[in-house]
């Protein structure tokens, strides 16, 4: 509330501005000329015309005998020059304030050698102003609208509009936009049909909480707003598209994360009769051409296809980031017969030492190392273990203890080098390499390796288990949706070893990040309904809650497959930006909040009689009391 609070004030207290002689300075409501160019079409060639520019005023600054007025335009910025000794001229642009919307006409000159800048087309001219109109006037901006914005997120998200007439916003916007046209087009010639799917869907949550919409004409029941088009693409395919696309919009109630908002844009795609490799090569030449588009990059392909397992044993994680390189290491066998009793137990229960090498971390502080022994904890190991090598012994807690030969043997399985650092954890295999990913992700932030330098990693990541044992309620889940192909091998053992079954399911990650997710779907009903009988869905569940997909599988669904790239990720990685809330006009906050319309926000009663809802407020606060969102 405090930031718009202060907006409200700033303009009831305002005054009419005035010029020298008390005249008060309206704009004008109507645009006294055309606008001949764009700031971003002035330089050297139009040195000698007359042009007429509208724009923002970005700075005005008085030098003695002249003012100068930077005007600024999505696409670039021009020097205005104003003659003060011209009495119409002095009496406008004296009470320009920055972002205030004016129109100039002047003539285009050369500026002076010394003045003269390289950094932007109109860097070499500057307008000489015959006249200036003010179509507009603007309070004092809540923050200088400049490329490097001081303000708080908050306040830029509340003044969204101030904050997206800065350069590097309007910039990733645009580049948006180009990457949105180029996959549009680009599939189209490959004969991808964009399709439509409905907003108002059934509720059949995917893994993350539906947002619901409740429905007048049918009083107690709700429309879920989609997750994905998931259910729509696949009964598409059972339609005979073959090739579907869209820039779906998604929308989930999840936790969100720098790289999560509440609603995302996929691009969705779906096709029949295809193999992974089929979906791989098209995401690959899809990939390229963005690419290409956003970055002017050519990304070489195919892409390194690493299994779910093996991604696991070698990075601690299934979106490895492979510019950070240190990969993990089994060291059993170099720590057998160890007296170091930590490691000398674990290996006796049947465990493994996992450990990575951090090239040059032998200079970490201890402090540095007490805070990555931290992570190690919270990700559920009991400690993590820290070496240095250092003339060719290893050094660090009970190193002395480590055993006769056992250094030696250690340093030469993890291959340190003098200077190296080893960390090291003692454990079940995949917990221990899941925890040793999450360090290594940190060592690798730490050391600067995660730094947009240009180099993009991408690779895919496949055979996932179609199953996991959800942390929180011990029971299973699957790891992706219930619609992806288990492996031919390995549909023996659904009902009497789920937790092995393998499914064809790939996720395609870039540095560190997954870019998209897709399968191979099952499109055969009795398969379907087995994978959700093991997964907790009875049959009689299954037919109330996906009925009308089982329906259709029954109706000659031919085998069919897609991924979803998500575009803002995309986008985001492109532009080289680590929050996705950079590449999204109108994001929300962590809390799921528009600052600048205040949304969600308390509506009246009458819309919720109309809607035959009632709300039960939480504990603790009075019924029509919602949220204020810009609290
Ligand atoms: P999934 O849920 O993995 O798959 O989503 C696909 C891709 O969308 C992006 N993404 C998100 N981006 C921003 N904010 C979010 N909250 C968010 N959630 C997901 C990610 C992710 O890889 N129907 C399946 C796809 C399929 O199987 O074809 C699906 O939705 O980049």
């Amino acid at each position: 509330g405090d930031a718009r609070g202060r907006g409200r004030g700033r303009r009831r207290t305002s005054a009419p501005r005035r010029d020298g002689n008390g005249r008060r300075m309206e704009p004008t409501y109507w645009i006294p000329f055309d606008r001949s160019h764009t700031c971003g079409e002035i330089g050297v060639d139009q040195v000698g015309e007359t042009v007429r520019l509208m724009g923002w005023v970005a700075r005005v600054r008085n030098l003695g005998a002249l003012r100068f007025v930077d005007l600024r335009d999505r696409y670039g910025h021009v020097q205005v020059l104003v003659d003060p000794s011209e009495g119409d001229l002095d009496a406008v642009s004296k009470v320009l304030r920055m972002e205030d919307v004016i129109a100039v006409e002047g003539r285009v000159r050369e500026r002076p050698a010394e003045a003269a800048r390289d950094d932007a087309p109109a860097g070499r001219v500057e307008v000489t102003a015959s006249r200036i109109v003010v179509l507009n006037r603007s309070e004092v901006p809540p923050f200088t609208v400049t490329d490097d914005v001081r303000a708080s997120e908050d306040l830029r998200l509340r003044y969204r509009y101030l904050d997206l007439r800065r350069r590097p916003m309007a910039d990733r916007i645009v580049l948006r936009h180009r990457v949105v046209l180029a996959v549009r087009r680009w599939l189209d010639a490959r004969g991808f049909v964009e399709i439509e799917t409905p907003m108002l869907v059934r509720a059949t949550p995917e893994g993350a909480r539906d947002y619901l919409v409740p429905s007048r004409l049918h009083p107690g029941s709700f429309y879920a707003l989609p997750q994905s088009p998931q259910l729509y693409k696949q009964i598409l395919m059972v339609a005979g598209f073959d090739r579907y696309f869209q820039l779906a919009r998604c929308m989930r109630d999840e936790d969100l994360r720098a790289d999560r908002q509440p609603e995302h844009t996929q691009i969705d795609m779906e096709m029949s009769f295809v193999t992974e490799r089929d979906v791989f090569e098209l995401a690959e030449g899809l990939m390229r051409e963005i690419w290409r588009v956003g970055r002017g990059i050519e990304l070489e392909t195919p892409f390194p296809v690493l299994s779910w397992e093996d991604a696991i044993d070698r990075f601690g994680t299934d979106k490895p980031d492979l510019r950070l390189g240190m990969e993990l290491r089994t060291l059993d066998a170099a720590f057998e017969g160890t007296a170091l009793r930590v490691v000398a137990d674990a290996l006796a229960r049947g465990e493994h030492v996992r450990g990575v090498v951090v090239p040059g971390g032998a200079k970490w502080s201890r402090r540095e190392l007490d805070e990555l022994e931290a992570l190690a904890r919270r990700a559920g190991a009991a400690g993590l273990l820290r070496w240095r090598r250092r003339d060719g012994g290893l050094e660090g807690p009970g190193a002395k203890a480590l055993g006769e030969g056992v250094a030696a043997r250690v340093i030469e399985a993890a291959a340190m080098n003098d200077g190296d650092l080893l960390l090291a954890v003692a454990g079940p295999h995949r917990q221990a390499s899941e925890v040793l990913g999450r360090v290594r992700s940190e060592a690798g932030r730490r050391l600067g390796l995660d730094a947009d330098t240009g180099e993009f990693r991408f690779l895919w990541v496949n055979a996932f288990p179609l199953f996991e044992r959800d942390p929180d309620t011990g029971r299973l889940a699957p790891c992706h949706h219930f619609f992806s192909m288990p492996f031919e091998g390995d549909v023996e053992y659904l009902e009497s070893d789920p937790l092995r079954v393998r499914a064809h399911l790939y996720d395609l990650v870039c540095n560190g990040v997954e870019l998209a997710s897709g399968s191979i779907r099952i499109h055969n009903r009795a398969l379907q309904e087995r994978v959700m009988a093991v997964g907790g869905i009875a049959p009689e569940e299954a037919r109330r809650r996906f009925g009308f997909l089982l329906e259709a599988l029954e109706y000659g669904a031919p085998p069919h497959g897609g991924l979803a790239p998500g575009l803002d990720r995309i986008v985001a990685m492109l532009a080289g930006t680590p929050s996705i809330r950079d590449v999204i006009a109108f994001p929300k906050t962590q809390k799921a909040a528009s600052l600048m319309d205040a949304a969600p926000s308390p509506v009246d009663a009458e819309q919720l009689a109309e809607l035959h809802i009632r709300v039960v407020p939480p504990e603790g606060r009075a019924p029509g009391e919602g949220d204020d969102v810009t609290a």
